[in-house]
């Protein structure tokens, strides 16, 4: 039995790697993001690593133009019924967009990931803040920020009614009176909102979880208040330790100001790796990756996030004036804000920036030794401002391999790591109860 406070270690799978360049590299498998095969391996050494859970992030349009970087996967929640065949403990997230689906449809479809794994099923709740995604549902642009999380506030609402809407105990089976099931344990909704206008019963039992464990991923104000309402865990980027331990304060406070208990949400920065033997060798690894890049497709990236045209930027000048003022955005206000902070903190050149964002999209790079990366990870934990971490391996799945072999030990020496699942579902991997069903008195 675990004695202390323990890691929660999620693996953040993409393509053949989170560094935009991952794919160009002699060992990568470019045509990973559609090999089935590819994911079951990285489930199945994530598994054996006893991680708690793996996570596969989703938009529902193409990233970008394709030209520079593998622009589309697999949908998620159709991969990871597939990964949840050839594993048995491991937790399975994945994104599903609560701008973009129907709260009755998206809810039996969780409800039926967490049923045939057994318990294991995460969902990553995100408003997604992109422009071409909305053109993809018969709109000309992204309802507003706000609007979009208003929307997921009723969503979620709506969704756990649902999930408790046929009691585990409804299901009687008896042969000899013919009766299946006791209506009185299938409840109607009746929801009538701003949004969803909605009957229920859901035509699937409740989930074994009760709820699919409850990620978030959005960092702005209205994205914190949402996470103090329903999130179960949070997915969250910084570049500092300062930021991280900041959040992660702020983000418990909030959760305690919204009536629940701070613990009961699990707060998980991103982590990139770069792993080798000596520093420097760690070093000549990142510069492998950062030699790869090709800065067109960094410049749109960052034209993407503050919604305007790559050529607005200058590649040796610092921001543009107009960006440094900080526009309200309408699309991911976190992330921007995070950029404009790394660069005016480090003066930095728009190739610099394009440089730094290409391994994690601002999530917080650590290039170093094993031993380097432990003690990085041990100091956000311990200081306050980490539960765990999203383990992103800039190459998939050499970087996932070297974390497991090298760090983990390392971990798991100070006690700080299990050795083995001690529960099935995900939600006892991430020490959360079973939520009591709202139908039940
Ligand atoms: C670890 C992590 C994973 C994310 N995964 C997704 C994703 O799969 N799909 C998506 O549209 N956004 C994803 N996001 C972005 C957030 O959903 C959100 O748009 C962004 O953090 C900005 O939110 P904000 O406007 O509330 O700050 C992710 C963010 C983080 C930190």
């Amino acid at each position: 039995m675990s004695a202390g406070r323990q890691l929660h270690l999620n693996a953040f799978l993409m393509e053949a790697g989170h560094h935009e360049a991952a794919w160009r590299l002699p060992h990568s498998n470019p045509r990973a993001d559609f090999d089935l095969r590819h994911w079951i391996e990285l489930a199945q050494l994530a598994e054996s690593a006893k991680f708690d859970s793996l996570f596969l992030a989703d938009g529902p349009a193409l990233i970008g133009t394709g030209e520079f970087r593998p622009p589309g996967q697999l949908e998620p929640l159709t991969l990871l019924t597939a990964l949840s065949q050839v594993t048995s403990r491991i937790g399975l997230i994945a994104t599903v967009s609560s701008t973009y689906n129907e709260p009755y449809n998206l809810a039996r479809r969780l409800a039926s990931v967490d049923h045939v794994s057994g318990g294991r099923a995460g969902w990553n709740i995100v408003t997604s803040a992109g422009a071409d995604e909305a053109a993809n549902f018969g709109l000309d642009d992204r309802p507003g920020h706000a609007e979009r999380y208003a929307r997921a506030d009723e969503f979620l609402t709506v969704a756990k009614a649902l999930w408790d809407s046929w009691e585990s105990e409804a299901v009687i089976a008896d042969r000899t009176t013919g009766r299946y099931a006791d209506p009185a344990r299938l409840h109607r909704l009746g929801h009538q909102g701003r949004y969803f206008k909605v009957a229920g019963p859901l035509n699937v039992q409740r989930p074994p979880q009760g709820y699919p464990l409850l990620v978030q991923a959005g960092s702005s104000a209205d994205g914190k208040d949402f996470a103090a309402r329903h999130a179960e865990a949070i997915f969250t980027a910084h570049t500092t330790y300062e930021r991280a331990a900041a959040f992660y304060a702020d983000i418990k406070a909030r959760t305690r100001a919204a009536g629940r208990d701070p613990d009961g949400v699990i707060v998980l920065p991103g982590i990139v790796p770069y792993i080798g033997s000596t520093e420097e060798e760690a070093r000549a690894l990142a510069r492998q990756f950062d030699e790869l890049r090709v800065p067109e497709y960094g410049l749109r990236q960052l034209a993407a996030v503050f919604e305007t045209e790559p050529s607005v930027f200058e590649l040796d000048e610092p921001l543009p004036d107009f960006i440094l003022a900080r526009p309200k955005l309408e699309g991911s206000q976190s992330r921007s804000d995070l950029i404009i902070d790394l660069a005016v903190r480090e003066k930095l050149t728009v190739r610099q920036i394009i440089s730094r964002l290409g391994g994690g999209r601002g999530h917080f790079e650590f290039v170093g030794t094993p031993e380097q990366v432990a003690d990085t990870i041990i100091s956000w934990f311990e200081g306050g401002a980490a539960d765990g971490f999203n383990i992103m391996a800039p190459a998939l799945p050499s970087g996932l391999a070297a974390f497991v072999e090298h760090v983990l030990p390392i971990l798991r020496g100070k006690g700080l790591f299990r050795e083995d699942y001690e529960g099935t579902t995900l939600r006892e991997h991430y020490g959360l109860a079973v939520p009591a069903n709202q139908f039940h008195g």
